[in-house]
Formats: structure tokens, sequence, C-alpha cells
């Protein structure tokens, strides 16, 4: 029984770089997400995101990536937070998701790149970014396609980029509205998320809890060509 408003469902399996593992689940109802993410967070949603912002220490005139950017909130923000000579993109395998993003960006007037794309498979040269996030999103794939999601962060990355993964790490409160953003994949825990970057041959610089109960952060980065 789904007992989530928002509704979850699997993804058609032929996207590109999704054979094998699968894509992972999709969200399809965007402003819902987006107003039971302000409800579940009680208006802290804008303050949770510039802290992320803040994490990756982002700076005007760099390359963003947000993968399973959702709705595009964040992108937005690093966005205005990378100015004009920033450039943000964001991939969501999700056609409803991007196409809400979209028109977020256009009511904002911002430019932000929003693609529909498996975080398997990005759509991306090597070393374009020098910065990634992914947020709230790593539970939402098979185990397979996580390591799979980090080799691409990786592969997109520029030397010296940062990689921020931000998830339901901990045990879920089984209470609560925030139980709702938290798909049957369930939380992937501090310990994977950073075996995953590792193993992707990123270097975890710095680690530990945002401030919402359950949610961690692990941010790496790529070693710097000697
Ligand atoms: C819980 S939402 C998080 C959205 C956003 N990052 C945020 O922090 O609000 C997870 C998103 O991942 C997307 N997603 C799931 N599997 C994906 C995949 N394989 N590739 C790209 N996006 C995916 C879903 O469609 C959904 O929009």
């Amino acid at each position: 029984m789904n007992e989530t408003p928002i509704r979850h469902s699997p993804a058609p399996q032929h996207m590109p770089g999704t054979a094998g593992a699968g894509i992972g689940v999709l969200l399809h109802r965007p402003r819902l997400y987006d107003f039971f993410v302000e409800l579940a967070l009680l208006g802290r949603a804008p303050s949770f995101r510039e802290q992320l912002l803040g994490l990756a220490a982002l700076r005007p005139g760099e390359v963003v990536l947000d993968i399973g950017c959702g709705t595009g909130s964040l992108a937005l923000l690093a966005k205005e937070a990378t100015g004009a000579s920033g450039i943000v993109c964001g991939v969501d395998a999700s056609a409803e998701m991007i196409a809400w993003a979209r028109q977020k960006a256009e009511r904002a007037g911002a430019e932000v790149d929003f693609q529909r794309a498996p975080a398997q498979a990005l759509p991306f040269p090597d070393g374009r970014f020098d910065v990634a996030f992914s947020t709230l999103m790593l539970h939402h794939l098979p185990k397979k396609a996580r390591a799979r999601l980090a080799a691409e962060a990786r592969r997109v990355m520029r030397p010296g980029g940062r990689v921020l993964v931000v998830d339901f790490a901990a045990a879920s409160p089984r209470k609560g509205l925030m139980r709702h953003l938290r798909h049957r994949h369930g939380n992937v825990a501090l310990p994977e998320i950073l075996a995953l970057l590792e193993e992707a041959g990123l270097d975890v610089v710095a680690r530990g809890a945002v401030g919402i109960k359950g949610v961690h952060y692990a941010l790496a980065r790529v070693p710097a060509v000697s």
C-alpha cells in the first residue's frame, strides 16, 4: 500500500545507463513535492538549502550540477550564489519534475539548464563541473545504481571540484511529516555514502548532521592533478 501523498513510481527501465541496476524511483507531482517539503521542514526549507550551499562553499562564476534536482529549488539558489558568470545545470529523470523546474526558472528569470536525464548516465562531458550536489535523492536509487551515480559525479567533476551528498543517513523518524519524504528504499547510512564516494575516487573532507533529524551530509573533493 502506498501511504504517502507524494506519488512514487518505478520509472521506465529504458533510460540510458540504467540497464541491470534499474533507474530508481521517480517523483511525478512537483507542486505537491514543493508544498510537502515546505510543510515538513516547518518553513525552514530555504535556510536548509542555504546551509547546503554554504557547505559546498559556492563561489561566483562556478559551474554547478544538481543531480536528482527535483523541482529545481536548490539549483535556482545555486544560480543566485554563482551569479551571472555562474553556470548551473539540474538533472532529474522525472519529466514532470524537470518541466516544473523549468517553469520556476522562467518565472524567476533565472538561466538554469534543467534536463531530463538519469543520474547513472549524466549527459555532460568529463571534467565539466566545479561543484555537484545530490540532495535527498540517493535513497531513491537501487543499491547498484548508487555506485553508478558516484562514478558519474566523479567523471563530470574538474580536479579539485566538490561533491556534496545529503541524505537520510540515520534511522528514520516513524512519526511526523518527514517520513513521507523517504522512499521505500529507505535511508542510506553515512558509512555507505562515504564508501561510495571513496570508491569513486573522491576524498571525503567533511561529514556530519545538517540539523534536520536523520539527515546527514558528506562533502568530498576530487583530487587535484599534481
Ligand atoms: C526526494 S527528491 C529530491 C529532490 C531534490 N534534490 C531535493 O533535495 O528536494 C528525489 C528526486 O530524485 C529523482 N530521481 C530518482 N531516481 C533518479 C535517477 N536515477 N536519476 C535522476 N533523478 C532521479 C526523483 O524523480 C526525485 O525528483
